[in-house]
């Protein structure tokens, strides 16, 4: 079955989907995206990546491409068409098409917005999240302005291949002694009965998934505290775990080569995916 994407508009079969070589994503990576997960056909947190996507384009001073009702329906007849029962629908928005030019064209010149699923059959019982990942820490040299969700992933693409060349699963980002997060999750440790993950700011993306599943680990009596942490205290921890759209929660039971706490998918870790599947599976529309 081919795949429908959607482009400005227009649901159309991928290979008749086209893209101007004039648009600020191609020429600047002046874009935003956001991934929202589906689950048994139905999307998990629409409203949290409605919001960031929102907050990215603000903070970039980017139109909207569609109201949030109307990105809903789009979300859901690409997971119609493509008959999605598990996996993965990305919105793309760019500052659309200008002659190249630093500086921003017109307010009145159209985003582009293309949307695209990938499915993932069994997305929520991945071997990773029973066996648990490994991660290497390397320096993070993102740009400043890691709360907006821009297409600019060069640095975390680099980051995967360092850590595939390392024999590892991931990496996490280390800024001036302190883990920022991992390539595309956010991370965290366990020391004791507290949770520990970097506080929010420019430093990070503000995940949705990191947001979804502090609020449930407060919920569920856990002590929770956003604080930065040091690839020393991590080597020590009881645990580590990462979040994402994509991973939901994921053990990380090694970094750089040793083994964190027993080595194997903590009990904190694996009640938060427990938990966080369960209310997102029951919270999806
Ligand atoms: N990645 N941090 C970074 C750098 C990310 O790229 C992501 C998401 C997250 C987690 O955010 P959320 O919980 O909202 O997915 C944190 C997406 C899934 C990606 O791989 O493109």
């Amino acid at each position: 079955m081919t795949r429908t994407v959607y482009v400005n508009g227009d649901y159309l079969p991928e290979e008749e989907a086209k893209i101007s070589v004039f648009d600020r994503g191609f020429l600047f990576a002046d874009g935003i995206y956001e991934v929202t997960s589906v689950l048994g056909g139905k999307l998990i947190d629409f409203e949290g990546h409605a919001k960031r996507l929102a907050r990215s384009l603000a903070e970039l001073e980017m139109a909207s491409p569609a109201p949030r009702g109307e990105l809903l329906k789009i979300h859901r007849e690409l997971i119609a068409r493509n008959r999605i029962e598990d996996g993965l629908v990305y919105l793309q928005v760019t500052r659309g098409v200008a002659d190249r030019d630093f500086a921003y064209p017109a307010p009145e010149t159209p985003p582009t917005i293309v949307l695209f699923t990938q499915a993932k059959p069994g997305l929520a019982d991945s071997p990773a999240a029973a066996s648990g990942i490994s991660v290497i820490s390397i320096r993070d040299q993102r740009w400043g302005r890691r709360d907006i969700k821009t297409v600019q992933l060069l640095y975390p693409s680099m980051g995967k291949m360092m850590a595939k060349a390392a024999g590892a699963d991931d990496a996490w980002m280390v800024e001036e002694g302190t883990v920022t997060e991992g390539t595309s999750n956010n991370a965290y440790i366990v020391k004791g009965s507290t949770i520990i993950t970097r506080n929010l700011g420019t430093e990070i993306l503000h995940g949705i998934t990191r947001a979804a599943v502090l609020r449930l680990a407060k919920e569920a009596q856990m002590t929770v505290d956003e604080r930065p942490f040091t690839i020393a205290e991590a080597m020590a921890a009881d645990e580590a775990f990462i979040t994402s759209a994509s991973s939901f929660v994921v053990p990380v039971v090694s970094l750089d080569g040793q083994r964190i706490g027993r080595g194997i998918p903590g009990p904190i870790a694996t009640r938060l995916r427990k938990i966080y599947l369960d209310e997102s599976r029951k919270a999806a529309i």
